[in-house]
Order: structure tokens, then C-alpha cells, then sequence
């Protein structure tokens, strides 16, 4: 999802009526702020989340929002969907329609849903550069060992992509529970990888995405604002 963006010159004129050449001198007088801060340059670009006054007067003041859902399983990660509930119905916020989903979950697949209408933010966290850690817990139908760790660290070459997963951890709670730990996020991946053992998983559940964890505090279905450390540090 991209963020709205636009030249600082081009938005002023556009919002006040002002023309162009005459938000030029505004902008030559130092009498925009953007974030707080004179702007004098033109070129600036901006976004929706940008903060913009002339004079005193505010021209835009849009908060961004960052959402944790406890996403229960048999609800889609979609914002639009025919046949099942959507994680948007789940939440009751009036900017729920202005929101993404940072990372999607199957179906079947419950645990934590980001989302959020800050197009940066979610491209950071999903850019594969980034690398970061999505914790499941995975719950699979026949006992698993040793051998499945080493193959999820070496990777498994996936021919419809035609990639090879990045390594991924694997930590074995018991016989048939895993900690699967994956720093990127391939259609079906973690059912694919154990389908290589022909083990079918039964249960499939995100535990954390990079900082950011799941925890205790919402039941299946809840959803809560994320605080400043969990968006600025994850
Ligand atoms: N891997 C899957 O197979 N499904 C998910 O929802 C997430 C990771």
C-alpha cells in the first residue's frame, strides 16, 4: 500500500487556493511548517501523515493509526470478502476502512494481525531486506524430530516461485508442537515446508512479528492501539 504523497508547493495551493507562485513567497518567507520545522523548499514531498500549517493556521493533521488484532481462525485476512467475516468487520474503530493488513494469515491460521494506514511503515516491515522474525507456534498431526530443524535451516526450493526459502529456525516444544521462526512470508509457506515431511499441520498460530508480541492481554477476536515503543522499535 502506498502513502499519499505530494509536492509540498503543489498541496499548499491546492488546499488554500492560493496560486503556486504566491506559495512560493510563503514558503521563501518561512511561513510553512512541516512537522514542526520551517519549510522552504518547494520539492519538499509530503504525505497524508505530514503536519502542515501556514501561519498558524493547520492545514493537515492526520494521526497514523497501528492496530494489533487477535485474529481467530475462520475470519480472512481482507479487508472485502463474499463468503466470511473479514478482520475489518472484527474491529471498532471509525478509520477501519482507511486500514491495511501488514502481513496476511490463512484462513485457518489465528494469532496476531498487524495493520495500519501508514503505508511506510508496513512497507518497511514487510521489505525483504528488513528480515524480520515472524514467531508461529504449529501444531502437526504426526510426530516430528531432529531432521525437520535442519532441513528449515538449509531452506527448501519452492519450483512454482522458483525460489529457496531463506533459513528458517525450527524448535521442537514436544512431539507434534514447533516454534517456527521465518523472516519472510511465502503463500502457504509453513504448510508447504512441513508438507515436505508429509505432515499435515493442524494448527497454525502467530505468536510475534519482529518486537512485537501477541501476548496475553486480548482475547481471540480483540484488537488494540500498538503503544510508540512497539511501533518505532520493531
Ligand atoms: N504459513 C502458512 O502456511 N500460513 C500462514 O498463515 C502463515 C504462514
Amino acid at each position: 500500500m502506498e502513502s499519499k504523497r505530494a509536492r509540498l508547493d503543489r498541496f499548499i495551493s491546492v488546499k488554500t487556493g492560493i496560486n503556486k507562485k504566491y506559495v512560493r513567497l510563503l514558503l521563501a518567507k518561512g511561513q510553512v511548517l512541516v512537522d514542526g520545522e520551517i519549510a522552504r523548499d518547494i520539492d519538499l514531498i509530503i504525505d497524508q501523515f505530514s503536519h502542515v500549517s501556514l501561519d498558524g493556521q493547520v492545514l493537515q493533521a492526520n494521526a497514523p493509526s497501528y492496530v494489533m488484532l487477535y485474529k481467530p481462525v475462520g475470519v480472512v485476512s481482507a479487508t472485502i470478502d463474499d463468503k466470511h467475516k473479514t478482520v475489518i468487520d472484527l474491529l471498532d474503530r471509525e478509520d477501519k476502512h482507511s486500514l491495511h493488513i501488514v502481513g496476511r494469515l490463512d484462513l485457518n491460521t489465528s494469532g496476531l494481525l498487524l495493520l495500519t494506514n501508514d503505508g511506510r511503515w508496513s512497507k518497511k516491515l514487510m521489505s525483504p531486506q528488513h528480515k524480520v522474525d515472524k514467531v508461529y507456534r504449529v501444531t502437526l498431526k504426526n510426530p516430528i524430530d531432529e531432521s525437520y530443524i535442519v532441513a528449515f535451516a538449509a531452506g527448501m526450493y519452492f519450483a512454482f516461485e522458483d525460489i529457496t526459502t531463506q533459513p528458517a529456525k525450527l524448535e521442537i516444544v514436544d512431539d507434534h508442537t514447533a516454534l517456527v521462526t521465518l523472516v519472510e512470508g511465502r503463500y502457504h509457506q509453513i504448510k508447504r515446508m512441513f508438507g515436505r515431511f508429509r505432515n499435515p499441520v493442524i494448527g497454525l498460530h502467530r505468536l510475534s512479528v519482529g518486537t512485537i508480541e501477541l501476548g496475553l492481554q486480548l482475547a481471540v477476536g480483540e484488537s488494540r492501539d500498538l503503544s510508540e515503543s512497539e511501533i518505532q522499535n520493531v
